[in-house]
């Protein structure tokens, strides 16, 4: 297990605590990875003591898993598991903003039996400067031979390059990187993760792996659902501060970057680093024409008229907020010149799908002249995230018959045919790497300042003309992020559509 500390939640009585911070931490005390002495301190302005801290949660966790399991899956809440893990939580009402609530923190410390601290930062961005300036004046970040201290934060991380930049100075200025742990969860994903092995521990893909066999790369991350009950956060962050220079430039930097020298945390992100700082910065004036930028109308999905984005609650009737960004980017590098990298992302799409599709090129000579495939199909490798973990490859194969027809036809490995997939929540893996002091699957400051630098030339165009193109909810999206394609003689891969072995 994890050594035994003290971890402080700013933000306590927020969604993300009992939807999936709490939730992963029961998951890591039910397998046996947290100390036994170990607490958990929860700190909000809300008004709560241990006992109704413990009960808000419990209703919230107990609910959900027991509609998870009348859905048919996962299992309802252990009753005495709980209780047990339960005793660890702690409840401390004070406003992060001031400085009487650090003293009440130093002295919970001082009753502890471990000087270690672990600082979770689940509030609004607006109050990660506060703590981190509230920590720093406590003097609550100085490490010592048996103990360390560490801040956890959670995105976004700025709303652009220059709030990106003051923020990590106001962070340094007050703890060194190595107490930093700035989390980005789609690094938590095993699917994600994978995606280094699959690259690293394998001969087979690295020889193909460069601009001489890939024609072009595309990373999507569509969602179904729509902006819920978050309408007021999203009309000020929009798809691409929401998606883009975290979760999607995460991804684009583990199929892009090169093998890192050692498998630890500085060699990787120094090589995610490099490979996000060699994003071409579009220049102003090209920015539209490599980008698109929708917001969905009312439509419809799994049968059901859903409101456009306009009608959700907190959004203005007249916003030019995105929810979808479709954008091509080039890596100027050696491996990846002259290869495209396509993203989009959206909300309210025709289906939930994440996933990278690697587009190699044709074979070079076309052998099989005079059969119905004149130009040989190219081959394809589908990374799935979620749903339907797994990776497929499309590949040509003679279709049986006394005439020379081809087919493209499908290998594929499902992760459910091969792992179970433990019911988790993505935070437990970076959680318990916060508690062990691993940095791999943290953004570091570089990787954070390299990723706004890319998207900033986007939103400074974008806020000289926010125009938005409609798309209805349901569909694939804007007609103009087909045509960004389009004009490049590329088609994107429907969304939704894996089709292959062991696919559910
Ligand atoms: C979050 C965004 O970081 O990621 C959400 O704020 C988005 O808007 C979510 O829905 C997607 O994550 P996942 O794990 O559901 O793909």
């Amino acid at each position: 297990p994890a050594d035994d500390t003290t971890m402080f939640i700013f933000g306590a009585s927020g969604d993300l605590v009992k939807r999936l911070l709490v939730p992963s931490l029961y998951n890591l005390d039910r397998d046996g990875l947290l100390d036994q002495g170990m607490t958990i301190v929860g700190v909000d302005i809300a008004e709560h003591d241990d006992e109704s801290f413990r009960k808000h949660l419990k209703d919230f966790i107990a609910d959900k898993a027991a509609d998870k399991h009348a859905e048919g899956g996962g299992q309802e809440l252990d009753e005495e598991h709980w209780q047990d893990f339960a005793r660890r939580i702690h409840y401390l009402q004070g406003d992060f903003t001031e400085s009487n609530v650090f003293e009440q923190i130093k002295g919970h410390i001082e009753q502890a039996d471990s000087d270690n601290a672990l600082f979770y930062c689940a509030t609004a961005p607006r109050f990660f400067g506060d703590i981190a300036e509230g920590l720093g004046k406590a003097d609550l970040m100085q490490e010592g031979d048996n103990r360390y201290r560490r801040l956890v934060v959670e995105k976004p991380f700025g709303h652009d390059l220059e709030s990106a930049k003051a923020l990590n100075a106001q962070l340094l200025e007050v703890m060194k990187e190595e107490q930093i742990y700035r989390i980005d969860h789609f690094l938590g994903k095993e699917t994600v993760q994978n995606i280094l092995v699959a690259r690293f521990a394998n001969v087979l893909f690295e020889p193909f792996w460069n601009n001489h066999y890939i024609d072009h790369i595309q990373i999507t991350a569509a969602e179904t659902v729509g902006v819920e009950q978050r309408g007021s956060f999203y009309e000020k962050s929009g798809a691409m501060r929401d998606m883009v220079p975290n979760h999607l430039f995460q991804l684009l930097a583990m199929i892009a970057i090169e093998p890192p020298a050692a498998f630890g945390a500085d060699a990787l992100r120094s090589e995610k680093a490099k490979v996000l700082g060699a994003l071409r910065p579009w220049p102003r004036d090209e920015v539209r024409k490599n980008s698109v930028r929708g917001q969905y109308r009312a439509g419809q999905l799994n049968n059901d008229d859903v409101p456009g984005y306009r009608d959700e609650p907190n959004v203005a009737e007249d916003s030019n907020t995105e929810t979808y960004v479709a954008m091509k980017m080039m890596v100027d590098n050696w491996r990846w010149v002259n290869v495209p990298f396509y993203l989009r992302t959206g909300k309210r799409l025709s289906a939930r799908d994440t996933e990278i599709a690697i587009c190699f090129k044709p074979a070079p000579y076309a052998q099989f002249r005079g059969t119905d495939v004149e130009r040989t199909a190219s081959n394809w490798l589908i990374i799935q995230i979620q749903p339907n973990e797994g990776m497929w490859f499309d590949f040509q194969a003679k279709r049986p018959g006394p005439e020379l027809e081809m087919d493209t036809v499908k290998m594929g490995f499902a992760y459910k045919d091969f792992f179970d997939l433990p019911a988790a929540t993505g935070y437990e893996t970076l959680i318990y790497d916060c508690l062990t002091g691993d940095q791999m699957l943290f953004q570091r400051v570089d990787t954070i300042e390299n990723s706004w630098r890319a998207v900033q030339p986007f939103l400074d165009a974008w806020a000289e003309d926010d125009s938005v193109e409609g798309y209805d909810a349901g569909s694939e999206g804007p007609q103009s992020a087909h045509d960004l394609l389009g004009r490049d003689g590329r088609e994107w891969h429907k969304i939704g559509e894996v089709t292959g072995p062991g696919v559910a």
